[in-house]
């Protein structure tokens, strides 16, 4: 089994020499995530040299591929944001309750979402205490997180997407404004979370009337594989309002990579993934 989680475009490269190999490769950055070559100079301004490679990739997101997970050789895990968007978003574009071109993710995510080098925006002086406004259009996650949810649709979906920095190691917070196709009521909601993933053992639906944590938050998951989704019903401006949140090293990368070796290699998928998350932090 290899891991590769190189910056994005060295991956890329790399990659054939590995694949000659046969073992199995789990790759974590995004040179093999976007399944249609035309998307790489899109959003990656290159053109992609080895496209053949690109459709051996399963993406690595459980939910929603387990299957094909656990007959490939090869899996590409999602970009942290983009997991954590397709997870909120999936049953309710999979229902077809929703628009599917006014979708809007309104994205928090700590620093180290940004790597290990400090550059001068995300060296601690300029990084600490922020809440920056960061890549507000044309986000490459924005492509990852289309792709899904257009399988998931059976159609074209489009997706605002803008990220910010806020003032937090690990941790990322979806905010997902979606505009639904007639009523909804929550019970309709919860059938269709519960549908998809009642026997997931790390996505929670979140959405308590008392206590502190009613809505996801990052805080109580960090240092979890948990993906943590909630939703509410705005009835005054007919909008449902989604939530989602994921630590970005663990079912943003490093934990999402865990489980689907997990799966790959026939252990227990929750194997190495039981901390509950760190709490309080
Ligand atoms: N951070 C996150 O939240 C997150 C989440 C999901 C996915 N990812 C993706 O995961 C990948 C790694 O991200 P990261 O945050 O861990 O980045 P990082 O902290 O900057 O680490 C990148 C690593 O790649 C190594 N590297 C660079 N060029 C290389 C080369 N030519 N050959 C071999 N190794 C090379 C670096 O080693 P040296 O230090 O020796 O150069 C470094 O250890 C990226 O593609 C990123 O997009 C990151």
């Amino acid at each position: 089994m290899i891991f590769t989680s190189m910056p994005h475009g060295t991956s890329v490269k790399a990659m054939p020499e590995l694949v000659s190999t046969g073992l199995k490769i789990i790759d974590l950055s995004a040179d093999y995530r976007l399944k249609d070559p035309k998307d790489y100079p899109e959003w990656y301004g290159w053109d992609h040299p080895h496209p053949d490679l690109l459709s051996k990739f399963v993406l690595g997101i459980p939910e929603l591929h387990r299957q094909r997970i656990r007959e490939s050789n090869l899996v590409a895990c999602p970009g942290c944001m983009a997991v954590t968007s397709i997870l909120a978003l999936a049953p309710v574009v999979k229902e077809k309750l929703i628009d599917n071109d006014r979708i809007i993710v309104d994205a928090k995510i700590g620093s180290s979402g940004a790597g290990i080098k400090p550059t001068v925006a995300t060296h601690h002086s300029e990084r600490f205490g922020v809440v920056r406004v960061y890549k507000p259009v044309g986000h490459r996650h924005t492509a990852e997180i289309e792709q899904e949810l257009s399988l998931l649709a059976n159609g074209k979906v489009t997706v605002s997407f803008s990220p910010h920095a806020v003032n937090m190691v690990r941790g990322i917070l979806c905010t997902i404004h979606t505009f639904p196709r007639g009523e909804l009521s929550s019970p309709v909601l919860w059938k269709a979370y519960r549908g998809l993933y009642q026997s997931e053992p790390f996505v929670r639906l979140v959405k308590d009337k008392k206590g502190l944590y009613r809505y996801p938050d990052p805080k109580i998951i960090v240092g979890s594989n948990y993906c943590d989704v909630g939703f509410e019903v705005d009835e005054h401006a007919s909008r449902l309002i989604l939530f989602s949140a994921t630590d970005n090293l663990m079912k943003g990368a490093a934990g999402s990579a865990v489980q689907c070796m997990n799966i790959m290699c026939g252990f227990a998928e929750t194997e190495g993934l039981t901390l509950p998350g760190f709490h309080p932090m």
